[in-house]
């Protein structure tokens, strides 16, 4: 294995693909989605044995509730039965989780589940996690950058010029990913170069790379050439070395 000298703090993951690898067996859309519960639990552990400090997987978008409803539902499930699998065992080694996105969206049970484990898992004071897992449900960036200028916005009504002034990272501590450092490197699987809609905000200096493997194709040794490949990259931030 080749050595990874430059670890990405924060690695994000577009988790896209599991449809098409159903079909490609015949199977379901759902069958996809369920394998694709594997390739986080491999890629959990992988970000977590090379240091990787934020792991953070688009799982659901706002546009994603626009899909045929038993679908919808099947993730929801999905979801549920993956933090009530997998929620002891991430307590136990140290990694911190967290769901972010539009929550007013989901149903009472899951929000209830999601704040059990989110508790269950949070660090001590003054204790580090050994690694934090995001999961984004239910977000969109362009929802995001707007609630966040909502609240920026009540924040400075009446103090226009205070406002005007304001420094361009103002907005990031509202922000639902407000206090995680912003992506050093996107993943996105399934051939597709796009965006769809997730951090457009933070990802302004994200090294991005595009995988052609379908995400349920996508396990731990994928991970690290990620990260090794992260570890090629030169990184310049608009200056000149
Ligand atoms: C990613 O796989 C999972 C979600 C978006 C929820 P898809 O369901 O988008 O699979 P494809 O892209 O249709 O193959
Ligand atoms: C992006 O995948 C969203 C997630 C992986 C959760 P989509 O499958 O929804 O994106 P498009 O439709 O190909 O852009
Ligand atoms: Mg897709």
């Amino acid at each position: 294995m080749e050595e990874i000298s430059k670890v990405p703090a924060h690695v994000s993951i577009i988790m896209d693909g599991n449809g098409r690898w159903a079909k490609q067996r015949g199977k379901e859309r759902v069958y996809g989605h369920a394998e694709g519960v594997e390739s986080v639990r491999a890629c959990v552990e992988a970000a977590a044995e090379a240091g990787v400090k934020y792991l953070s997987l688009f799982a659901f978008s706002e546009e994603n509730w626009g899909r045929p409803e038993s679908e919808v539902n099947t993730l929801m499930e999905l979801m549920m039965k993956a933090i009530a699998d997998e929620i002891t065992s991430l307590a136990k080694e140290g990694i911190a989780f967290r769901v972010l996105g539009n929550l007013s969206r989901l149903s009472p049970s899951l929000l209830e589940a999601i704040a059990a484990a989110e508790k269950k898992t949070a660090p001590r004071e003054g204790c580090e996690p050994l690694m934090t897992l995001v999961i984004f449900l239910s977000y969109s960036g362009k929802w995001d950058i707007l609630q966040a200028a909502e609240k920026l916005a009540l924040e400075y009504a009446g103090k226009p010029q205070e406002l005007h002034d304001l420094p361009v990272t103002a907005l990031d501590r509202y922000l639902v990913t407000a206090g995680i450092p912003d992506p050093d490197l996107l993943i996105r699987t399934s051939g597709e170069m796009r965006i769809s809609n997730f951090m457009l905000w933070q990802t302004a200096y994200t090294e991005f790379l595009f995988v052609d493997k379908l995400w349920p194709d996508f396990r731990k040794e994928d991970f690290r050439e990620a990260l090794a490949e992260f570890a090629r990259r030169d990184r310049r931030y608009g200056k000149v070395k």
